[in-house]
């Protein structure tokens, strides 16, 4: 695997899966594969999960790592192509890829949608760039439109903990007060898509999802009735895709909360977020403290997700 964006990058997802708990059973089998190899980990954005999970995975596999965080202590960028630049963006993103390029052998980079030009983030246009123009094999710890190392490790989360062979997944929007990416529905779509599991999608009328990710996904706008024997519940907010309200939040309905009531008419399902998550916004306090409720598990499992990508690139360096 020469760069990772997105599921189908994996090639065989099971084989993937397989080779996700290989690791899993022992994380520092392969610690001579990225030997003298460095991870540049670059942030346009703030992380907690990924940039410590990613790093650790690098680790385990004796990979050195150095993380820049663009908009701490670098040069600000400057992205737009043609304009002139007068302004109080000193280095272009032209020329920074390729020198970040240098310095390592994988790039890692994180960007969210900007929700000023729905055309550009939706053409990824910064992870492209870095595809384009470093020279390395980049990997993606969340873009514009997906956050494939979250859905990854999601799925091996559900792997672990389902009880049927097919088990209903249901993905709810739930209520926040600022607007945020569809990156992780997106994405987390797309993944169960390529899986064969009872998949669910709900939320309100205007916060429809790009149909591509949608895919074959059964749309419920009725919350309480799509939660009706589901097994898996996953909460997560975004901002409207559908034009002309890209990137704005129609509604806090705090009636899509995901509470105990609702919780009550699944499946004794378990509850799962990709984090951070507001209490009381998206999930109230006693489901996410409930024993259903497995995001810590699936925080956790971010590393592996990583590790097995890594490890995917290593070999073909
Ligand atoms: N879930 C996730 O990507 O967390 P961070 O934003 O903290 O990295």
């Amino acid at each position: 695997m020469r760069n990772f964006t997105c599921v189908q990058d994996l090639g065989d997802l099971q084989q993937a899966l397989k080779e996700a708990f290989e690791i899993k059973k022992d994380r520092f089998q392969f610690t001579e594969s990225g030997k003298n190899k460095t991870l540049l980990m670059i942030f346009f954005n703030s992380s907690l999960r990924t940039r410590l999970s990613t790093q650790k995975a690098a680790m385990n596999l004796g990979m050195n790592t150095m993380v820049l965080d663009v908009n701490q202590g670098a040069w600000k960028l400057e992205t737009e192509h043609g304009v002139i630049m007068d302004g109080d963006k000193p280095e272009h993103l032209l020329e920074a890829i390729p020198v970040m390029g240098c310095y390592c052998d994988i790039i890692g980079v994180r960007s969210f949608a900007r929700f000023e030009n729905k055309e550009e983030d939706y053409n990824e246009m910064i992870l492209n760039q870095f595809i384009q123009y470093s020279g390395r094999p980049v990997f993606s710890m969340e873009a514009a439109t997906r956050h494939p190392l979250q859905s990854f490790a999601d799925l091996i989360t559900i792997e672990e903990y389902k009880k049927t062979a097919r088990p209903k997944v249901v993905l709810t929007w739930a209520p926040h007060p600022k607007a945020l990416p569809q990156a992780v529905p997106n994405s987390f779509a797309e993944w169960m898509n390529a899986t064969d599991h009872d998949f669910v999608i709900t939320h309100p009328e205007g916060y429809e999802l790009d149909p591509v990710f949608v895919g074959n996904a059964c749309v419920e706008y009725d919350q309480k009735k799509a939660f009706q024997g589901a097994d898996f519940i996953y909460a997560k907010n975004w901002a409207a895709y559908a034009d002309p309200n890209y990137g704005k939040v129609l509604s806090t309905d705090r009636s899509w909360t995901v509470d105990t009531d609702k919780m009550a008419l699944t499946n004794n399902a378990y509850f799962m977020h990709c984090l951070p998550v507001r209490r009381n916004m998206i999930v109230t306090d006693d489901v996410i403290k409930s024993p259903q409720s497995i995001v810590i598990q699936e925080a956790a499992n971010r590393e592996i997700s990583a590790q097995t990508v890594l490890k995917k690139i290593l070999q073909e360096l």
